[in-house]
């Protein structure tokens, strides 16, 4: 007999169906719970809130384990290319050779931008953040592309907008740094693969040639692989909400970079490195500053510790940490953030407010040592996540689109005024 949970309320017994994923994770349907008993559920942060089935991305927070489309992220990220990655997530299997030829033959084809799109760069103060631009210009796309605002048109229509956001978003990006240090941006090189493409669009100069070295475009290669998706976190529920309001895919992806923007989200990895560096101006007392995170009076917390799903350990984290080791002495960079980072984790493993927690490194917490290692800024840390994390965006965003979802709407229970009448202003 199919389980089912039993609810109580105002003396009647009420049943909801139980539903059970392939890894055995169960949830309590309440799709008719309101239509039943008049209730709403409250719960703030979604904590416990199931918002969607989904095939892309299996997460277990206790046992530390994370798969795309059932392949674990450690094979992924040891032997697979960033596209390849791309495509399982988006079309659901590993491409064939001839597949993945194809595929990254027309993702090469559409890595540049319109040249009137250009003109918005030169627009942009020096000083803005480069996930200010990254989020705009996304939006912008979409009306560079009007015949790309409906999302239920045929498949081959929808996939030449996933190509093209896959090959434009690392230009936008690396066009984004260009316009902090107001240098002359470097269109795309298509003889170049995705990473080194990427690179040389960042740190190529008219006035010197750039090489792009093999140690950095592997790491980058594992980082966006690390960074690809990560079932309903904040940025991706926000694209499946967006998008289910049947908006643009750009626009949603766009909805996307924002959410990721925060510190307690994507933006953590900028926010590590600039706690990292204080505390190391600070004179490099760790136990000074994990009191701080500790005093519940002190709004600071340790950036890169913690995760809303992941209570004994980040897998990422445990492969990030290693790939540090190895590009920092591979490049011959001595970084003192390093060992401050290394010093702080062990203080925060072994101290009973972290334990009790489960808090933990997160993928956060050495992603921007390896970043500045390839010497990329640190405020362009937060676009590098978001160039990993656009293939699952586009994943979710499609299947949420082809499971027919509805619009995400929640619901509230209000606790303001009751019903009082309006007041004239020479009264009041
Ligand atoms: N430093 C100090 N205390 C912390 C930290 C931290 N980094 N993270 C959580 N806590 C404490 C909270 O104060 C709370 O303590 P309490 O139970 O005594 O009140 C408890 O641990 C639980 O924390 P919540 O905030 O309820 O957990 P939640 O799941 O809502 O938040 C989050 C998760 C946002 C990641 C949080 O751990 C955090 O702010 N971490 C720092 C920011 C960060 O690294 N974000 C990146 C996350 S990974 C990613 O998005 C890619």
């Amino acid at each position: 007999m199919a389980e089912v949970a039993k609810l109580e309320l105002d003396g009647k017994v009420y049943e909801f169906p139980v539903v059970e994923g392939s890894e055995n994770e169960k949830a309590i349907d309440i799709s008719k719970l309101r239509g039943t008993t008049g209730y709403i559920t409250i719960d703030p942060g979604f904590k416990n809130t199931g918002s969607t089935t989904s095939g892309i991305t299996f997460l277990n927070g206790e046992e530390g384990i994370l798969r795309y489309r059932g392949y674990p992220i450690e094979q992924l990220a040891e032997k697979a290319e960033f596209l390849e990655v791309a495509y399982l997530l988006i079309y659901g299997d590993l491409p064939t050779a001839a597949q993945y030829e194809a595929f990254k033959d027309n993702i090469t084809k559409h890595t540049l931008i319109h040249e009137d799109m250009r003109l918005f760069f030169e627009a942009y103060p020096a000083k803005a953040h480069p996930m200010g631009i990254l989020a705009a210009s996304l939006s912008t796309l979409s009306t560079f592309y009007p015949e790309s605002q409906d999302p239920n048109r045929a498949q081959e229509a929808v996939d030449l907008t996933i190509q093209r956001l896959i090959a434009k978003v690392p230009t936008l990006a690396a066009w984004a740094y260009k316009n902090a240090m107001r240098h002359p941006v470097v269109y795309p090189n298509n003889q170049l693969d995705y990473c080194e493409n990427f690179l040389n669009m960042m740190f190529s100069m008219p006035t010197d040639e750039y090489k792009v070295d093999p140690v950095v475009s592997k790491a980058l290669n594992k980082l966006l692989i690390l960074h690809a998706d990560h079932e309903q976190n904040c940025s991706t529920a926000t694209v499946r909400v967006v998008g289910s309001s049947q908006v643009n895919l750009y626009t949603s992806i766009a909805a996307g970079v924002s959410a990721l923007w925060g510190p307690l989200h994507g933006g953590a990895n900028q926010a590590v490195i600039e706690m990292l560096e204080a505390i190391k101006a600070d004179g490099g007392d760790h136990d000074k500053w994990i009191a701080k995170a500790k005093d519940k009076e002190d709004p600071f917390r340790l950036m890169g510790f913690g995760h809303r799903v992941y209570k004994n350990f980040d897998p990422r984290a445990t492969i990030i940490k290693k790939a540090a080791d190895e590009v920092l002495d591979a490049l011959g960079v001595n970084d003192p953030v390093l060992d401050i980072a290394k010093k702080l984790e062990k203080v925060a493993l072994e101290d009973e407010y972290f334990v009790a927690r489960g808090l933990y490194p997160n993928v956060d917490f050495y992603s921007g040592i390896i970043y500045r290692a390839l010497g990329i800024p640190t405020e362009m840390f937060t676009v590098m996540f978001a160039l990993g994390r656009l293939p699952g965006w586009i994943s979710q965003w499609k299947e949420m689109i082809e499971d027919g979802a509805p619009i995400g709407r929640p619901r509230q229970v209000y606790t303001g005024a009751t019903k009082r009448d309006f007041v004239d202003i020479s009264n009041r």
